[in-house]
């Protein structure tokens, strides 16, 4: 069906190719056909509910519709043209003749791609969630396997205290776990259809926006005809959802690329998500990760993308408004593939630790442990703070570790010291002694694990 078919009168000439093959959206909205056909149908089933067309009309053409999806999942139609939306009204003409022209009454492509736009978004929201659900699963399930293991926490890249890995594996879980919630706001706020604004003003036509929205399974309607057709939110929502989410695995992704290497020594990635190299042959590469990390670019550009071709936009709809698709399907697709990606490397990962152990043993990250030793037996903090200090620079000194240390030599520094400050020294210990709700001691990281389990197990159900 071409152009000026669709269109009508106005126009005495059809659009020039190269206008055409510069304008076309087919190659991105052709994804949405589902959603197009879904939207098509309810609408023409409200238009024979209420009469502004005949039942038996309605029906035809929600048939025909019908078919057109067959034929589009078969390959047997592939749309093109300008959009998915002309394209499957020049289908439907070609079908069944004038009676498709029907279709677009009181309908307009603005309130339609806004509804694509929204059914598709639905859909992706939920997958992304379980996406998410999937990867704290692998987290959660490693924090079990692991919950045992201390290592040496960080803050400024440096040794800081030693904690449990399942601690840190855990503030991921919990750092997901929001990032579901951002999901889940996004999709509450935008499952209004915007159907029946027509163009932007509604319509003459007595059509039923709630049946047409009741039947869609949304809330509600959107309920300025002109900002059901003019704003993007609701992708820049997503799109700035999906932002936070890769920075979430792109911190997780250049710390695993550190703990796999052999200075940290900290894993082993699955041989199943390493690379090799093609000229060193002892080498196994982290790039799962690496690309996690690197594809998080595109997600931000999808953004910045969508925010700027927003910002200079008057009310209603501006065809600029088309350029929405690309960075919709970029946000979501890298992110949905970054998420299920990383579950399977993690998966697939061993951590080491022996390794994490004994570097937890081997630095003098029990420090704030001997200065708060000291406060119990009744010297201020700072002072505490003090004593612990010279004692670290005598070890760095000396090239050794508080275990080295005896009573006596241990007394010249403070001689509030006694024979039991060595159950204070070891890593183990010093995890097993925080008190503290949230923190890293066994007790509170069993807790958050019991917690993650029931919740995962409730949403999986
Ligand atoms: N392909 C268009 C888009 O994605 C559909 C809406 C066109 N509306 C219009 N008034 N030209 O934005």
């Amino acid at each position: 069906m071409s152009h000026q078919t669709l269109w009508g009168g106005r126009f005495k000439e059809g659009l020039a190719e190269i206008a055409l093959a510069f304008s076309t959206s087919i190659a991105l909205d052709g994804r949405l056909y589902r959603e197009d056909i879904a939207g098509s149908v309810a609408h023409v089933e409200m238009l024979g509910a209420t009469g502004i067309i005949t039942p038996a009309e309605a029906a035809t053409i929600r048939e025909a519709l019908l078919e057109i999806e067959g034929e589009i999942a078969s390959g047997e139609f592939v749309p093109a043209g300008e959009d998915v939306h002309l394209a499957i009204e020049g289908r439907l003409i070609g079908k069944i003749g004038p009676l498709g022209g029907k279709l677009h009454t009181a309908r307009s492509r603005n309130d339609q791609v806004a509804l694509d736009e929204r059914l598709y978004l639905r859909t992706a929201l939920r997958e992304l969630n379980d996406r998410i659900a999937a990867l704290q699963g692998v987290l959660v399930a490693k924090a079990g396997e692991y919950a045992d293991v201390v290592m040496p926490g960080y803050t400024h890249m440096q040794r800081a205290q030693p904690i449990l890995l399942a601690h840190h594996l855990l503030a991921y879980v919990a750092m997901l776990g929001r990032d579901a919630g951002r999901l889940d706001d996004a999709a509450r706020r935008m499952n209004l259809s915007p159907l029946g604004a027509a163009a932007f003003a509604g319509t003459s036509f007595p059509i039923d926006r709630a049946m047409v929205a009741g039947a869609l399974g949304f809330d509600g309607i959107v309920g300025n005809s002109i900002d059901a057709v003019s704003d993007r939110d609701y992708i820049i929502e997503t799109a700035a959802a999906c932002g936070i989410i890769m920075m979430h695995l792109s911190r997780m992704a250049e710390e695993y690329v550190l703990w796999a290497t052999k200075e940290f020594g900290f894993l082993s990635i699955g041989d199943a998500f390493a690379t090799g190299s093609s000229i060193m042959p002892q080498k196994k590469n982290p790039d799962m990760a690496e690309l996690v990390r690197g594809r998080t670019g595109r997600v931000y550009g999808a953004l910045v993308n969508l925010l700027t071709m927003m910002k200079g936009l008057p009310l209603a709809y501006n065809r600029d408004m088309q350029e929405d698709k690309g960075a919709m399907f970029e946000a979501i697709d890298t992110t949905l593939g970054c998420l299920e990606i990383f579950a399977h490397l993690l998966e697939s990962t061993s951590f080491n630790r022996d390794r994490m152990e004994s570097e937890a043993l081997a630095d003098l990250s029990t420090a704030t442990e001997l200065a708060d030793y000291l406060v119990r037996r009744g010297l201020p903090f700072r002072d505490a703070h003090a004593v612990a200090g010279r004692l670290v620079g005598h070890c760095v000194e000396n090239g050794i570790g508080f275990g080295d240390l005896d009573l006596a030599g241990i007394r010249e520094f403070s001689p509030a010291f006694d024979q039991d400050v060595f159950d204070y020294l070891l890593p183990r210990a010093s995890v097993a002694r925080k008190r503290s709700a949230g923190s890293t001691s066994p007790a509170e990281v069993e807790r958050q694990i019991a917690g993650w389990r029931e919740h995962l197990a409730k949403r999986n159900r």
